[in-house]
């Protein structure tokens, strides 16, 4: 079935990844918590395979990036200066019957999901930050809060950065890490949540002399998240470039391309491309009272940058990810009948076991064989290993979770020191010198 067609594509994905191991509910033994998940084995090595990828392609490719890893909590000052203590607001909605509340530009005309009540309080402003207290009393002096967006820290180590690694515009700063939201309505699986990460970078230029000076920048950016959706696996022809106008833009932006994906509950937002002008900047070194201007070596002219800021959140990637690489195909099952093969197609780049080892029978003479090969290819690669079952149920398996490669071990291996290579995608076979086979997989995975 065409995924786009399949009704049933959320509950899939959903169900597939806590049967495998990739999400499951958060606290789950003690009922669960309200929109919190966990990740599994699987999960685990996903993220950070998305992590990896993204810092590969966007620093370590680059030399006119680098990165930072700055503290959850900040000061306090930061979110003043930031104007997330003020703006950083939903307006929310109480239902006045039942008191289930709502974001009230969700809401629409909508009655109450709850109890299907119509009559709701006025909106009231809710700030969205996580509030906590620093050392052991809680007091007004002493409150902090999670950091909403990995942004700030860009801003305030801005001085630090230009020192220490001595970047000359333009230049960006990048980092990657968890942000908290106190959303309202978090839901839809992992695609809202409280707790979540970001990988976001700040590409700071000179101060524009005309509007095409930043719009050049903005525009090579909007390219580079473009690439990265095809590297990472994100159905394209499912993603929709959105310029929002100014009344619903953060109150930062001059101007903001939302990059949206169409999930099965509805077109959304998968990442953020903003024009950030000196906005922060300036507002830091106005709260700070520190000089955080940028100064030319040469000409010795001090200037405060502007800032193009793409930014992407994990857990939208991977849901984007997992949406776009789950697919069914018929197929012969070992007996001839016809079956529907489950395939997770995933970048090699980002599966989460690029190789499985299958001893073709728990056979001491097979298993010994097929260990020794999984030792060495663990050196290179994340592995699995996996004897139980029909060899045809485990390459089910594998296709399900998205393994690129599964080598099988079989009784002729132990005559000639060879083994089968299967390709997830064509289920090509071939024989492969165990001698030569972390080499052979390793050009595959790198081609
Ligand atoms: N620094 C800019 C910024 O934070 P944003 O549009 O609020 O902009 C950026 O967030 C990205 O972070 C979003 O495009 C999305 O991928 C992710 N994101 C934001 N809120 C989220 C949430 N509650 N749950 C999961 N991801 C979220």
């Amino acid at each position: 079935m065409a995924k786009e067609k399949d009704p049933n594509l959320m509950e899939k994905v959903i169900n597939l990844s806590r049967n495998r191991g990739f999400i499951f509910p958060g606290s789950e033994i003690y009922g669960g918590l309200a929109n919190s998940y966990d990740l599994g084995p699987l999960g685990t090595e996903l993220k950070r395979n998305i992590k990896d990828l993204w810092w590969k392609t966007f620093v370590q490719k680059r030399s006119d990036v680098v990165g930072i890893n700055a503290g959850v909590i900040m000061s306090t000052l930061v979110w003043q200066a930031s104007g997330h203590l003020e703006n950083f607001n939903d307006l929310l909605v109480e239902c006045k019957k039942c008191h289930m509340r709502f974001r009230a530009d969700e809401l629409g005309k909508d009655s109450c999901s709850q109890c299907g009540g119509n009559d709701f309080t006025k909106p009231t402003q809710f700030n969205a930050m996580f509030k906590t207290n620093l050392g052991p009393v809680e007091s007004k002096e002493n409150a902090v809060y999670l950091r909403p967006e990995t942004a700030q820290a860009m801003f305030v180590d801005f001085p630090e950065v230009v020192r220490s690694a001595r970047m000359k515009l333009p230049f960006g700063i990048a980092q990657v890490g968890k942000a908290f939201r106190n959303e309202i309505t978090p839901g839809n699986f992992i695609f809202r949540l409280r707790e979540f990460e970001q990988m976001e970078i700040e590409y700071f230029i000179e101060p524009p002399k005309t509007k095409k000076d930043w719009e050049k920048y903005f525009d090579l950016w909007l390219k580079e998240i473009r690439k990265w959706i095809k590297l990472v696996g994100i159905d394209a022809s499912r993603v929709k470039e959105v310029d929002i106008p100014k009344d619903e833009r953060a109150h930062y932006s001059e101007r903001t391309v939302d990059i949206e994906f169409e999930y099965p509950f509805g077109q959304k937002e998968l990442y953020g491309l903003a024009y950030r002008t000196d906005y922060d900047l300036k507002a830091h070194q106005k709260h700070s009272g520190k000089n955080l201007a940028y100064k030319d070596v040469k000409s010795g002219k001090e200037v405060i940058p502007h800032v193009i800021e793409p930014s992407f959140g994990v857990e939208r990637t991977m849901l984007a990810v997992l949406l776009s690489a789950y697919s069914e195909e018929k197929a012969k099952s070992a007996k001839g009948e016809e079956e529907v093969r489950v395939v997770m197609k995933l970048p090699k780049a980002i599966a989460p076991y690029k190789v499985a080892v299958l001893p073709l029978s728990d056979k001491p003479a097979l298993t010994k064989i097929a260990s020794k090969i999984r030792g060495d290819l663990q050196e290179r690669f994340v592995t699995d290993y996996d004897v139980t079952q029909s060899i045809g149920k485990r390459y089910r398996r594998q296709d399900e979770i998205g393994t690129p490669y599964c080598v099988t071990v079989d009784f002729d291996s132990v005559e000639d020191n060879k083994v089968t290579v299967r390709d997830r995608d064509t289920m090509k076979q071939e024989r492969i010198a165990i001698a030569k086979l972390g080499e052979y997989l390793e050009d595959k995975l790198n081609a």
